[in-house]
């Protein structure tokens, strides 16, 4: 306790409307452009951002320069003003509706009305304020830091500040510019987990250490590479000395080559796509393209794992409702892995975006080490975020679709 106080003798700690002690830099107060009058009027404090109020399409999306600053709630959380924030289909999926009844089951709140929503799942910013139980060596007030927000929040990163617990915070790597930064960690953390805890590509290590991951010398598919989950998937691999083979459309094939990827096919072009009999079997193929489980079916070679990242759970579950979507979840898998297992193909997982420190480390180390390289399709103005939503929608990006902040 008292070594929490020496730590905090440049800060000033105040209670939040919760009632718990919270801490910021002394100097942010001072300078009335960041933080206006924090102690005497938290209730009054406003910010810029983006919120829908019903699920639709782009027209949801309403700005306001009059919204409720998030204030630290848990003793982890961490407050961060946001430089750049990235768009991801999921952003775009959910703005939609997609996953709402699970999300209100995962906030604990399946009664209550989850709007206003603040979309954005990724960002790079400032960090402004600790709880009481963040680690001020690891995360130093006033630090550059890049991080996720939990799918489960209702208050995501499309806004000037954003509150996180402190796993999904790390100091972002200097060699990245905010934008960069910002383009890196959800798709990453995807193709992590995917890799290293769905299909433990490196065994138990490969998921619990971020020093190296594992899986030397085995044969990975990457369907879409081309893609936000793809691009970076390949390059984890290539990382970790794997050998891989991917598909995406004609005019990205030189791009994904750059990737590190040993051979590329154009997935239009069904000559091409039986090429990739030559290569079977494959440890592992990763579907980073949206096809799901059916297009295991239509691979006419082996494979040990088959780990999509399209998995029917949360549409199941909205179209349902929860006990009838579970069920029929269970039923899509276990249909999916006897028809694979009955034409001697490997096992049929699924993977999802894990905000795991260990993922967060070892794409840092990648970053520094240069062995992962973001791309940026195209890079937007906050107030443009709904252009920046549009271009997401279309698809065939080549790289991350990025909005940034003054
Ligand atoms: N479960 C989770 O937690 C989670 C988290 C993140 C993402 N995801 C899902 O993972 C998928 C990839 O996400 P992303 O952000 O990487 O998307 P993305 O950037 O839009 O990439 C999509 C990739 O799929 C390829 N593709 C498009 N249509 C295709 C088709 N008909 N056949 C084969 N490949 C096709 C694209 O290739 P070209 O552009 O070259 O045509 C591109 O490489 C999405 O479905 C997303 O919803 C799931």
């Amino acid at each position: 306790m008292k070594l929490k106080f020496l730590l905090r003798t440049p800060l000033r700690n105040f209670h939040n409307s919760c009632g718990r002690s919270v801490s910021y830099i002394s100097n942010i107060d001072e300078n009335k452009n960041e933080i206006p009058s924090m102690q005497t009027h938290e209730h009054k404090l406003k910010m810029s951002g983006w919120q829908i109020h019903n699920y639709g399409d782009l027209d949801e999306l309403l700005f306001s320069d009059r919204l409720k600053m998030p204030q630290i709630r848990q003793s982890n959380e961490c407050l961060v003003k946001i430089q750049a924030a990235s768009v991801n289909p999921i952003d775009v999926a959910m703005l939609g509706g997609y996953g709402a009844t699970v999300l209100k089951v995962l906030r604990c709140q399946p009664s209550v009305i989850e709007f206003p929503i603040t979309l954005g799942r990724e960002f790079c910013g400032t960090l402004i304020q600790n709880g009481m139980s963040v680690n001020n060596f690891k995360l130093p007030i006033g630090q550059r830091v890049w991080g996720v927000v939990p799918v489960q929040n209702t208050q995501g990163a499309h806004a000037q500040y954003v509150c996180v617990p402190d796993y999904c915070v790390a100091m972002a790597p200097q060699t990245l510019s905010h934008t960069e930064a910002a383009s890196v960690l959800y798709a990453g953390l995807t193709a992590w987990s995917g890799i290293y805890i769905t299909a433990q590509l490196g065994g138990i290590c490969g998921a619990l250490t971020a020093d190296g991951g594992g899986g030397a010398q085995k044969r990975v598919l990457v369907l879409g590479g081309s893609g936000a989950v793809g691009s970076l998937a390949i390059q984890i691999l290539k990382a970790q000395a794997c050998q891989v083979m991917s598909t995406c459309s004609e005019n990205a094939i030189d791009m994904v080559k750059n990737l590190g990827a040993d051979c590329v096919v154009d997935y239009r072009n069904p000559s091409y796509m039986a090429t990739l009999r030559n290569y079977a079997p494959y440890d592992l193929v990763l579907d980073c393209s949206g096809q799901g489980s059916e297009t295991a079916q239509s691979l006419d070679f082996a494979y040990g794992q088959y780990v999509t990242f399209s998995s029917p759970i949360l549409r199941n579950i909205d179209s349902s409702g929860v006990g009838l979507g579970l069920l029929k979840n269970v039923a899509n898998i276990l249909e999916a892995n006897v028809k694979s297992l009955t034409n001697r193909k490997g096992l049929i997982k699924y993977g999802f975006f894990i905000p795991a420190p260990q993922g967060i480390e070892l794409l840092k180390q990648l970053v520094e080490r240069k062995k992962l390289l973001p791309l940026i399709d195209s890079c937007y103005k906050f107030q443009e975020l709904p252009e920046a939503f549009k271009r997401v929608k279309a698809g065939h990006l080549r790289g991350k679709v990025v909005v940034t902040l003054d």
